[in-house]
């Protein structure tokens, strides 16, 4: 498998995973070594570029999940995210050490109302620890990324100059956070598009887009800062993240997927392995996905109402823009309820080994209306039961 973010292919977006560290902070989301270790082997097993596997200042526990995983991954570049401090970058640095591909992600806010309030600091002193931390970390690592937190609301004329001093002091991908999910996919194409008309020497480095979901916009933002020229998109498993979440990982791979002709790009994810990886992050967090949610949800492939079913039985195109196997289930579910019609009912009773007659179909299949006026979800076991009554009773 092609992995590392080397690549001579213009159309290719690198995966830059968070799941580690952006989903680790959501609330009640916090994982144990052995997890995390899980985590990063099947990240790594998936294709993923980039693995952010924590932030080593952050605890003990954190250097030591971020070293363990710089051990065991060799495939893909890990890092570590710090703020723009010495002690925070060293520290990365040393966790990531064993590491095969070594990245030191640093990070400063650039927005008037960040650097305002959060840092107190003005913004020349912005545009110094910039140049010092990035310097500082391209000492220690193979590469460095450098992030303008809450990028998306920054003054453009200041983040270019930022950008500038980052890419002169050593970084090679440039990320532009949308920190609070404030953006919109028209502006945040512009943002990008602007970084790339004004930047001197932008062409040295790589471009990411890393999207929060606080109005559900983060894969759009991020699709629309791909179209605008970036190459890396950081998101994460499920989507978990601070607040709303970030970019969900799968609904970015399957939308490049199948809207490759709207948007000709690429990724190095295998994408059978969604399916595994949705259910290893809500396993390990306890947080359940929506059943609604797009790719990875109970219902993603499950089809209720007579129309929608008999059009699948007679082709799976009518309802479905991509197959459960891509994604890695085995099958679509036809869902019996009380919207199902006679096709899908004997369709499952086909599967369920029962070959009845019109007229035992017919009453079977009022019974079964019956049944599902009353309950909301009928079983397998609920249709043998009514099936083997009907069979009974003639
Ligand atoms: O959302 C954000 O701004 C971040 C950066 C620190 C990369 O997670
Ligand atoms: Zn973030």
């Amino acid at each position: 498998m092609t992995q590392r973010t080397a690549t001579t292919d213009s159309s290719y977006v690198r995966i830059f995973d968070t799941t580690l560290r952006d989903g680790e902070q959501s609330p009640g989301c916090s994982m144990n070594l052995e997890e995390k270790l899980r985590v990063a082997q099947t990240l790594q097993e998936m294709g993923v570029d980039i693995i952010e596997a924590g932030f080593p200042a952050a605890s003990n526990g954190d250097f030591e999940a971020v070293q363990a995983i710089a051990r065991a991954v060799d495939r893909a570049t890990v890092t570590g995210l710090c703020r723009a401090a010495r002690g925070d970058i060293e520290r990365c640095a040393e966790a990531i050490k064993p590491a095969k591909h070594k990245r030191i992600h640093t990070f400063i806010s650039t927005s008037p109302l960040h650097m305002k309030y959060k840092l107190q600091m003005e913004p020349s002193r912005v545009l110094e620890l910039i140049e010092s931390s990035v310097s500082l970390a391209a000492g220690l690592a193979d590469e460095v990324e450098w992030s303008a937190e809450d990028g998306s609301r920054s003054e453009h004329d200041f983040l270019c100059r930022a950008v500038e001093t980052a890419i002169k002091a050593g970084a090679t991908t440039i990320n532009i956070p949308d920190t609070v999910g404030y953006t919109t996919p028209d502006e945040y194409h512009d943002l990008i598009k602007m970084l790339f008309d004004r930047v001197p020497n932008i062409d040295k480095a790589i471009l990411s887009v890393h999207c929060h979901n606080d109005l559900g916009l983060a894969v759009a933002n991020t699709l629309a800062g791909i179209r605008a020229g970036a190459r890396q998109a950081e998101c994460t498993i499920n989507g978990i993240g601070e607040r709303a979440g970030n970019a969900a990982l799968e609904e970015i791979v399957m939308a490049l997927k199948v809207r490759n002709d709207r948007m000709p790009y690429t990724t190095g994810v295998d994408a059978t392995m969604i399916t595994k990886a949705s259910r290893l992050i809500s396993t390990i967090t306890g947080f359940m996905v929506q059943p609604n949610k797009a790719i990875v949800g109970a219902n993603a492939f499950a089809h209720e109402s007579g129309i929608h079913q008999d059009g699948m039985l007679k082709h799976a195109g009518t309802y479905e823009i991509m197959t459960p196997a891509s994604v890695g289930l085995t099958k679509s579910n036809l869902v019996l309820g009380k919207h199902s019609g006679r096709a899908a009912f004997r369709s499952k009773l086909k599967e369920l080994g029962y070959d009845l007659g019109d007229n035992a179909l017919n009453d079977a299949f009022t019974r079964f209306k019956d049944l599902a006026d009353k309950k909301k979800d009928v079983f397998d076991d609920d249709i043998i039961a009514l099936v083997d009554d009907e069979v009974r009773d003639h």
